[in-house]
């Protein structure tokens, strides 16, 4: 006799609901936009089919439509244009930069958006990287009050959460600092605590144009700042740094080689975790489903649920508006 049959729970569609240890939800995604200066924009990424970068006119229809959906969650990353771009990044806080004025349009048609920036130099820095780079290395603390001043202008755009992915020591305190001097108290912070020095970002720089260029005088990589893939107990050091700086929101990136680093931080700490399913990460499944090696409608859906077992709460993803098409 066999008393423990665990098929018995898997036997029907509605017992295997009714079980379900995890469920995925369109509110746990938030989908990345590229956005740029222009009108009637709408090009295709070639290394990540099915996303674009939008100009702001379309960016709007594009946000409308995933509304529609049930997505309301958005992460916005600017293509800055060759010119703007300088050693400081200083279009990055320039008032009237296209970024910014894209973020007032979309919270002025959509108040119940939830708004996400990027805080980091790199789409504004003519070296391609996330701080200011001084005789070949990169100046931290120089870096910080750029990114203060970044922060400001784009809490006056009316983001509702500005998302730190540089990797700066002292970044979250820095920013949270300078918003509440600024009357910012509520404008909350996404840090990117465990990012990765990972070779799985390639499509997200050929979208932006934002490798860091091959110069002798300029770091070819940004191992000296972002964490090297071996490391776990590191994760902690920065988790607890940013629990200290005033983070409302952990973020790991990437994801999937990263599942245990999500478990580490949601066993660890009483903020939601935040994990960012990368564009290579997208890239790799959007390609052999492509080929027809796998059923992207099966394999989708499996890797977001899978990053949601593992203790995020929001999951940035390109996927994001796949997912809530097929799971209205
Ligand atoms: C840089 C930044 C990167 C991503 C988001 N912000 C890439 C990098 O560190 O070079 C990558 C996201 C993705 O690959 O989807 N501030």
């Amino acid at each position: 006799m066999m008393l423990e049959r665990p098929r018995r729970n898997r036997k029907s569609f509605g017992i295997r609901q009714m079980v379900q240890e995890t469920k995925l939800h369109v509110d746990n995604l938030i989908y990345p936009l590229f956005v740029e200066d222009g009108n009637k924009i709408k090009e295709e990424i070639p290394s990540l089919p099915g996303n674009f970068r939008w100009s702001s006119d379309l960016v709007l229809d594009e946000i409308g439509a995933c509304m529609d959906l049930g997505l309301k969650s958005f992460v916005l990353f600017p293509k800055v244009a060759n010119h703007l771009k300088n050693r400081e990044g200083t279009y990055g806080y320039k008032k009237s930069n296209f970024y910014l004025e894209i973020a007032r349009k979309i919270k002025h048609k959509f108040p119940d958006c939830v708004l996400i920036s990027d805080v980091a130099l790199d789409p504004y820095s003519s070296d391609g990287h996330d701080g200011i780079v001084e005789n070949g290395r990169i100046d931290n603390d120089r870096t910080l009050s750029l990114l203060q001043k970044m922060a400001i202008r784009q809490a006056e755009a009316g983001f509702d959460i500005l998302g730190p992915s540089d990797m700066m020591d002292g970044r979250v305190g820095a920013m949270r600092e300078a918003l509440d001097e600024s009357g910012f108290c509520e404008t909350a912070i996404m840090s990117y605590s465990a990012k990765y020095a990972s070779a799985l970002y390639g499509p997200f720089r050929d979208a932006l144009d934002s490798a860091p260029v091959d110069d002798a005088n300029i770091p070819k990589d940004k191992k000296s700042y972002q964490m090297d893939p071996s490391n776990k107990i590191e994760a902690l050091r920065e988790a607890d740094l940013d629990v200290v700086e005033g983070a409302d929101f952990l973020m790991v990136k990437p994801a999937l080689h990263y599942l245990d680093i999500i478990h580490l931080l949601k066993e660890n700490y009483n903020l939601p975790i935040a994990a960012y399913h990368v564009s290579g990460e997208c890239a790799m499944l959007i390609a052999a489903s492509q080929k027809g090696w796998l059923n992207y409608e099966l394999v989708m859906p499996e890797t977001l649920l899978s990053i949601r077992r593992a203790g995020a709460s929001a999951i940035l993803t390109y996927f994001a508006k796949d997912y809530a098409r097929l799971h209205r």
